[in-house]
């Protein structure tokens, strides 16, 4: 069998109640179009793989990658993008929030050559984000897409959007430079093609979520601002050293803290222990959930992972207490500056260990 003209990307984590519809519904939109569809999943809870792949076994046109060990919706829509051989691939959500009917007018603008790139777009004449956000979201929402404008070298009013479709080899071209962190990778495209892309948005409205729930967090907010930076800086602030240094910025304000409230009971070197813990704590939570977002340890993993930190970072510690004590005795700075010294050390420290020993990323 030649390969399907065009790819559908699905990311998806616990869609497995959306798995059918979707393909029902591609079913309905696409006829005419030689397609194929990839849900990429991230080893879900709710068993959305195997539903792909009971739809699959039918239906040759239906594909399912199954990544275990990882998680992130960029990610998987690259390495949903990078299995395909067809002409054109696009990305459309699990959820059924995107308009699939779009998928058709996407394809024959591109073959028309009237841009590099088409987005369905909500904020085009015509399109819409109805009742799918709540005021809040929408004000996040509208504020992340004029920061985001700020930043691309094309006019783009969707630049948010995670529904699109781009030729394959284009995709291809881009993906090497691609962050592949957090939630906007239409944004990433974007921002890593090192040239003007020609873009072409077309109108939707985006609908509300039928079943399941938004994966939406606080941490993939940080994402995006890490990736407009990243980008910004060509590089120079990569994603994982800005995480790194803003939780390790908090691990120092943690630090001090802890240390200005445990001296009053204790000396100075236990209480610098004590304010170590609680920072080294701290660090390897925040850096779980933030920095390492996508490899992130959870159940056994994570404790294991804590263990290996505590003990990696115990000769952390160990030189940070060393370091303070010896700027306290000899007096060659006040508890503020010596205990910043000796924290400063095991953020530095944890650095280096931690990509390595903790997270294996
Ligand atoms: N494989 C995988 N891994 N899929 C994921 C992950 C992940 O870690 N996180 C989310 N997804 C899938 C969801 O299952 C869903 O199919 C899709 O990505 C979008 O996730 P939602 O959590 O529903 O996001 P949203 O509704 O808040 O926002 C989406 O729509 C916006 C409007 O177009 C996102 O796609 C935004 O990027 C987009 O702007
Ligand atoms: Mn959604």
């Amino acid at each position: 069998m030649p390969s399907p003209e065009l790819t559908v990307v699905i990311p998806c984590y616990n869609e497995a109640p959306n798995v059918a519809p979707m393909v029902e519904r591609l079913e309905a939109a696409l006829g005419g179009i030689a397609w194929e569809a990839i849900f990429v999943d991230d080893n879900s809870p709710d068993g959305t793989a195997q539903v792909a792949r009971g739809i699959a076994a039918r239906d040759p046109r239906i594909r399912c990658i199954r990544r275990v060990g990882r998680r992130g919706l960029s990610s998987a829509c690259v390495e949903g993008m990078l299995a395909s051989s067809a002409s054109y691939v696009a990305v459309i959500d699990g959820d059924l929030q995107h308009d699939e009917t779009l998928l058709p007018r996407m394809l024959a603008a591109l073959r028309a050559g009237e841009g590099d790139v088409a987005i369905g777009s909500r904020h085009v004449a015509g399109g819409e984000a109805a009742e799918g956000f709540s005021s809040l979201r929408r004000r996040i929402s509208d504020g992340g897409t004029t920061l985001a404008q700020f930043f691309l070298p094309v006019p783009v009013a969707d630049p948010m959007s995670g529904f699109f479709m781009l030729p394959r080899p284009l995709a291809e071209e881009i993906a090497p430079r691609l962050t592949g962190r957090g939630f906007k990778i239409l944004l990433d495209l974007l921002l890593s093609a090192g040239r003007k892309l020609r873009v072409v948005e077309l109108p939707y409205t985006f609908r509300p979520r039928q079943a399941g729930e938004s994966k939406l967090d606080a941490t993939v907010l940080l994402d995006f601002l890490a990736l407009l930076l990243d980008k910004w800086s060509h590089g120079l602030l990569p994603l994982r050293f800005l995480a790194f240094a803003a939780v390790g910025a908090i691990g120092i304000v943690v630090h001090l803290a802890v240390l200005s409230l445990a001296l009053g009971p204790l000396p100075f070197a236990q209480a610098q222990w004590v304010a170590s813990l609680v920072a080294m704590t701290a660090n390897f939570v925040l850096n779980n959930r933030i920095t390492y977002s996508d490899v992130r340890l959870r159940g056994a993993a994570l404790w294991r992972g804590l263990a290996v930190f505590y003990l990696v970072c115990g000769v952390g510690v160990a030189a940070n207490v060393g370091v303070a004590d010896l700027l306290m005795r000899d007096e060659l700075a006040s508890w503020g500056l010596a205990g910043a010294a000796g924290a400063l050390l095991t953020v530095v420290w944890n650095y280096a260990v931690s990509a390595t020993l903790v997270w294996r990323a």
